[in-house]
């Protein structure tokens, strides 16, 4: 039975796209078929993966509203053992329209549940709202992994994410685990980065990643190309820190990688 990790932070710009994308095809170049769920209707996993959102007939959106069968909707990507299940920017929409649904939290769980048996790996790259759609994510859910960035403010928004995750735990999702806080676009040279990590390592301590995730040109650039940084630069720093993380993932689940 696969994994289903969500990407979240209602905090925008920290990360989350960026590791969705390349963890996800860090996973599958390890060999684990991998599938992402484009959560956002910004898209940006869509787009950042060479798919224009304008043109995705079927995604995300008409799965858990319309109730089209997700294979209908899954592209398989140029990347061996990786999909997509994309967005575009309906998935406004279904905000509004999931309101007077009977278990409206429900949604993308009975979407994805039917897919656990097809995937490893089921990664969910959450929009930066702590909406209907992000509950419905964190619901369906095995784990949250929490990008942070190495800036002002880290922390910020970081204790409402953090009561959100156990409301839903509480009441939805009583399985849901944080896989781990990841520490995002770190700067060596600047003094700042390295006080943020250590506030966030003091204060969370083994909740954080020993994985680091440093600023990395190959990581910003890459989704011009449509492809994750591994596909660019796989030597890459940025390329090299996902394919870490994957693995301390692996690691921390019992799964051994299969040969890269
Ligand atoms: N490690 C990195 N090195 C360099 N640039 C990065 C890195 N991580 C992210 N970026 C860049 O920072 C910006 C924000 O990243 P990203 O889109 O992944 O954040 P996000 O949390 O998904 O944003 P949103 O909240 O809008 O969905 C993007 O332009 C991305 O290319
Ligand atoms: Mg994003």
């Amino acid at each position: 039975m696969g994994k289903v990790i969500a990407i979240a932070n209602q905090k925008g710009g920290v990360g989350k796209t960026t590791t969705t994308i390349n963890l996800a095809a860090s996973l599958a170049a390890l060999e684990f078929q991998t599938l992402i769920v484009d959560a956002d209707p910004q898209a940006n996993s869509t787009s950042g993966l060479g798919y224009n959102p304008k043109e995705i007939e079927n995604s995300i959106y008409e799965c858990m509203v319309e109730g089209v069968r997700p294979h209908d909707a899954i592209i398989q990507t140029d990347f061996p053992n990786l999909d997509l299940l994309p967005s575009h920017i309906d998935l406004v929409g279904a905000e509004i329209e999931m309101i007077n649904l009977q278990n409206r939290e429900d949604k993308m769980k009975d979407t994805l549940d039917g897919l656990r048996d097809e995937y490893d790996f089921i990664i969910i790259d959450c929009s930066p709202s702590l909406g209907l759609i992000t509950i419905n994510s964190l619901t369906a859910a095995d784990s949250v992994i929490i990008p942070v960035q190495c800036e002002y403010f880290a922390l910020e928004g970081l204790g409402k994410l953090l009561n959100t995750i156990k409301i839903i735990q509480s009441r939805l999702n009583t399985h849901l685990a944080i896989e781990g806080i990841l520490l995002t676009m770190y700067d060596l040279r600047v003094r700042l980065s390295n006080q943020v990590v250590g506030e966030v390592t003091s204060h969370f301590q083994q909740m954080v990643f020993s994985t680091i995730i440093p600023r990395n040109i190959r990581l910003s650039e890459s989704p011009s190309f449509g492809i994750p940084a591994l596909a660019q630069d796989a030597d890459s720093k940025g390329a090299v820190s996902y394919l870490n993380l994957a693995r301390e993932i692996l690691v921390k689940n019992g799964m051994m990688p299969h040969e890269v």
